[in-house]
């Protein structure tokens, strides 16, 4: 499930609303391929995140090595529960991402938006002086470190350990990475949280796992394991996102200079442009694994009871029952774009305003600063990283000035 996604997508559609796929290691499953029938499902509670309902995991089929097993059985979390459980999981990490609570962060996230474009700046007029092709990865040196360090600031972790988490989710979202090495990457995952949130104990801050930790020893709201389940989960799924939101945004816009012009005259909105590359392209292609506690009929098939299924985000956003004719294209003016690609139901992505505010600064501010970007390298070079669950380039190279 890695390489042409856009033709793997079509393929899944065309299987019919519930397809059979094979993960990585041979672990078959089944995956959700029509809009209608993912938002049925997503709100239906006989799909539940507990892996001790998956019939393959209770008869030992498979191996706790598993190279996805960080993404079926994170630890103690709100992805791993349902009903009042995962409400007590959620609640505090979900009120400090409201609408209103991530609008308090837009002056931190525009300075540090400005200051990494003025690092691209500095280094372009480096490359420049000394005769060099002026290209730069901006994917490396912005739309990786925006996500990461504001996620970073709200869970109060310090970014000298930014080059080795990058290594260490690097290796986490691939589906290349060898079972055993996967192993050793959770576990050097969790020590490295389980220092921070130690650190936390002795000297908590203003940020999101210190009150995590606080809430913990109020009541019985969070155990020690939840949260460091949590702060994992916040900082995987914090980051690896909304890099490639900002990615693919520019691949996007950089490739259809059309739609860019359409911004760029006020005839369409930034955020038309963020929404359209959430259903165009979107930054997660298959998330995550739910289990069926009795048989559920979708189309002609069934989930039998205790099966597995994925959400195939990646073949939803166009599926033309839903977005009409202009699903295959990138239209920056359509409008309502109702997309599914932050999830939807109890488990809808709690950072969704987060991302959209991260997105609508770094857009325009990176337009703004740098008029004549371009890619410096045909879109046809651009490559996927082989994962099952992110939609993330290797690199974006581009010229920042003709
Ligand atoms: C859940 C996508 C950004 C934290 C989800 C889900 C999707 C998703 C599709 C639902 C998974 C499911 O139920 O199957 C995205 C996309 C993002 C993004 C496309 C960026 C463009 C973020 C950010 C954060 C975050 C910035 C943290 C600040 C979470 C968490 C969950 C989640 C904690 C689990 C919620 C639960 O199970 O109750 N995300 N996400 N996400 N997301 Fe995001």
């Amino acid at each position: 499930m890695v390489g042409d996604l856009v033709g793997e997508g079509a393929r899944l559609r065309a299987a019919g609303p519930l397809a059979p796929v094979e993960l990585p290691g041979g672990i078959r499953v089944w995956a959700v391929t029509h809009h209608a029938e993912a938002r049925r499902l997503l709100t239906d509670s006989r799909l539940v995140k507990d892996i001790e309902t998956w019939g393959a995991w209770r008869r030992g089929e498979i191996p706790r090595t598993w190279s996805m097993i960080g993404l079926a059985d994170p630890g103690p979390s709100m992805l791993t529960f349902d009903g009042a459980e995962h409400r007590r999981l959620r609640t505090l990490t979900a009120q400090a991402l409201t609408p209103r609570r991530v609008e308090s962060m837009r002056p931190r996230i525009e300075a540090i938006t400005s200051q990494l474009l003025d690092g691209l700046d500095e280094l372009d007029r480096r490359e420049r002086a000394a005769g060099a092709g002026g290209h730069v990865d901006l994917k490396a040196r912005f739309a990786y470190p925006l996500p990461m360090n504001v996620i970073s600031e709200l869970m109060g972790i310090g970014s000298d350990t930014h080059p080795r988490l990058r290594e260490l989710y690097d290796g986490f979202f691939s589906s290349v990475t060898p079972p055993d090495r996967v192993q050793a990457i959770m576990g050097e995952l969790f020590e490295l949280f389980g220092r921070i949130i130690e650190d936390k104990k002795r000297s908590p801050g203003d940020d999101l796992t210190s009150a995590l930790l606080q809430a913990s020893e109020d009541g019985d709201h969070l155990t020690g394991e939840e949260v460091l389940a949590t702060l994992q989960v916040m900082i995987a799924a914090g980051h690896e996102t909304t890099i490639s939101l900002i990615v693919n945004a520019v691949v996007a816009l950089l490739t259809h200079p059309e739609q860019l012009a359409l911004v760029r005259s006020g005839e369409a909105s930034w955020d038309g442009v963020i929404e359209e590359t959430l259903r165009w392209d979107p930054p997660t292609t298959h998330v995550l694994i739910r289990f069926a506690t009795e048989e559920i009929p979708v189309g002609d098939r069934v989930v039998g009871e205790g099966e597995a299924l994925i959400v195939a985000y990646g073949a939803i956003g166009r599926d033309e029952a839903q977005h009409g004719a202009r699903a295959q294209e990138f239209d920056v003016t359509g409008s309502p774009n109702r997309h599914l690609s932050f999830g939807h139901g109890p488990h809808v992505c709690p950072g969704a305003p987060l991302s959209r505010l991260e997105a609508r600064i770094a857009l325009p501010a990176l337009f703004g600063r740098f008029p004549d970007l371009s890619l410096a390298v045909p879109a046809s070079d651009l490559r996927n990283k082989p994962a099952v669950t992110q939609n993330e380039l290797y690199e974006l190279p581009v010229r920042l000035r003709p």
